[in-house]
C-alpha cells in the first residue's frame, strides 16, 4: 500500500488525542479518547452507535479539525444505492467524448462488412469508456484515490439498506474497491473511517467485526456539565449543575426523543437569554420545547416536572401548571413514581409506565415490556433504555 502523506501528526498517545480534542472544543472521556487513539494506529474504522445528540458526528468533524484531514462525508438513507455511495459512471462525459470523436469512431467502423463486425469494433473499444477517466466519484471512491489522508464519516449507516452495508464491507476490511470494469481500486492513502449508528436496526456482525465499536451514550454528569461550560451558554454554574440534574431527570422518563447534549446547551442558552435566575418548574415548563419534541412527551415531562424541581411538590392533574418552586435535589430520584402517594400520583405513575408509548409510537401495535414496576436507575440506564428503545422501535 502507499505511504501516509507527510504533513498529519499522528497522536502520540491517549492523552495527547483528548488535548487536542478538547482544545478543539471536543470533550471525550478515557474510553472515546482511547478509541480514536486506537483507530489512528490500528488503521481500523471505528464504529459508533448511540442516542442522537451525544457527539456521534462532532467527533468524526472535530477528529478531521484536529489531524488537519479533510472530511468526506457519507450521509446513509433508506434507499440509497451504491451509484450515490461509491462511484456511477458519468454518463454526461461519455456522451460529449463520443460526440467529440465522432470521426474517429466513424473510422473504426468505416470498413465493417456489416452490423454486427461494427458492433463488435465498437465493443473492442469499451474500456475507454469504462476506464477511470469516465468514473464519477461518490464519498467512499472518492475518500480510497485521495491523494491527501482524510477522515471519511459513515454518518447514520444505519438508516443504509443491508445491501449497501455489504458493499462497505470490502472498503472497511481492505481499504479497497472493486469496480468490474476497471479493476480494484486500493487506497493511495489510508482514510481514517468512523461510521455511526443511532441503533433504529442491527447492523451484521460481518461489519462490526470489520471496526473498533463504541458504544457513545449520554455523558456523566460531570462531563455534560464540562461540555456546558464549554459553549460559554452565559448560564451561571449554579444552574447549569441544576439543569443537568434536571436533563438527566427527563432522560429517565424514556421519552420518545430524550434530550440529547445539543438540546442541554440549547436550553442553557434560552435561559442564559431569559435571564432566568432560578430554575422554577414554572420557567422550566414554559421552556421545555426547547429541549423536548414529541407533543406526547411534552405532556409526560411536564408532569413530572414539579417533582424535579422539588420532590415534595404536589403535583396538580391539570398539564402545564407546575407549582414546584423548591430547590436542589437529586433529580434522579424525584421523578420515577416510587414516591407516588395517595394524592393521584399513583395513578399517573401507574399510566406512565416506560415505554407506554413507544408501541403506539411505532404504529406496530405491540405491546412494550408491561408491568415493569418504575425503575431507579441512576447509572448507566440511558445504555440499557436507550437497547431497549431501540429494539421496539425497529421498523416493521
Ligand atoms: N463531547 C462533546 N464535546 C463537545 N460538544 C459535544 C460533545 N458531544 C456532543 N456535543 C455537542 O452536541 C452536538 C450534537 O452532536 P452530534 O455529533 O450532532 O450528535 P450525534 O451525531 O450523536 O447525533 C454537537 O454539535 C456538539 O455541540
Ligand atoms: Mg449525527
Amino acid at each position: 500500500m502507499t505511504e501516509q502523506a507527510a504533513p498529519v501528526a499522528e497522536f502520540s498517545d491517549v492523552e495527547d488525542t483528548r488535548t487536542r480534542f478538547r482544545d478543539a472544543g471536543y470533550l471525550a472521556d478515557d474510553r472515546l479518547a482511547t478509541t480514536v487513539f486506537l483507530l489512528s494506529r490500528l488503521d481500523k474504522p471505528v464504529l459508533l452507535e448511540g442516542p442522537a445528540g451525544v457527539g456521534k458526528t462532532q467527533l468524526a468533524t472535530s477528529l478531521a479539525e484536529v489531524t488537519g484531514r479533510r472530511l468526506i462525508r457519507l450521509q446513509c438513507y433508506e434507499g440509497q444505492d451504491e451509484t450515490k455511495a461509491l462511484y456511477e459512471w458519468d454518463y454526461g462525459k461519455q456522451m460529449l467524448y463520443t460526440q467529440i470523436l465522432r470521426e474517429k469512431i466513424g473510422q473504426v467502423v468505416e470498413d465493417a462488412a456489416d452490423l454486427q463486425e461494427a458492433v463488435e469494433r465498437i465493443a473492442q473499444q469499451d474500456s475507454i469508456f469504462f476506464s477511470e477517466r469516465f468514473l464519477a466519484a461518490r464519498p467512499l471512491l472518492e475518500a480510497i484515490t485521495s491523494e491527501e489522508p482524510v477522515v471519511l464519516l459513515i454518518d447514520e449507516v444505519d438508516r443504509a439498506d443491508e445491501a449497501l452495508e455489504a458493499v462497505l464491507l470490502e472498503l472497511l476490511s481492505e481499504f479497497q474497491i472493486s469496480i468490474p470494469e476497471v479493476g480494484t481500486i486500493r487506497a493511495k492513502t489510508l482514510p481514517y473511517v468512523v461510521l455511526t449508528s443511532n441503533n433504529t436496526r442491527d447492523l451484521s456482525a460481518a461489519l462490526k467485526r470489520r471496526c473498533l465499536h463504541l458504544f457513545l451514550d449520554y455523558p456523566e454528569a460531570d462531563r455534560e456539565l464540562e461540555i456546558i461550560r464549554s459553549k460559554d451558554t452565559g448560564l451561571s454554574e449554579a444552574l447549569a449543575t441544576r439543569l443537568v440534574e434536571i436533563v438527566r431527570g427527563l432522560r429517565d422518563l424514556e421519552l420518545r426523543k430524550s434530550p440529547s447534549i445539543s438540546e442541554t446547551i440549547d436550553w442553557a442558552r434560552t435561559l442564559a437569554v431569559l435571564g432566568v435566575e432560578e430554575l422554577t418548574a414554572d420557567v422550566l415548563s414554559a421552556t421545555l420545547n426547547v429541549v423536548v419534541k414529541y407533543e406526547r412527551d411534552l405532556e409526560k415531562a411536564r408532569r413530572a416536572l414539579p417533582g424535579m424541581v422539588d420532590p415534595n411538590a404536589t403535583v396538580p392533574d391539570s398539564l402545564g401548571h407546575g407549582h414546584g418552586h423548591g430547590h436542589g435535589h437529586d433529580a434522579d430520584h424525584a421523578h420515577d413514581g416510587t414516591d407516588a402517594g395517595p394524592d393521584g400520583r399513583a395513578v399517573r405513575a401507574a399510566k406512565d409506565q416506560p415505554g407506554r408509548h413507544d408501541a403506539a409510537y411505532a404504529g406496530n401495535g405491540r405491546s412494550s415490556e408491561e408491568g415493569r414496576p418504575p425503575k431507579v436507575v441512576p447509572t448507566g440506564q440511558g445504555e440499557r433504555s436507550f437497547a431497549a428503545r431501540s429494539a421496539r422501535k425497529r421498523p416493521v
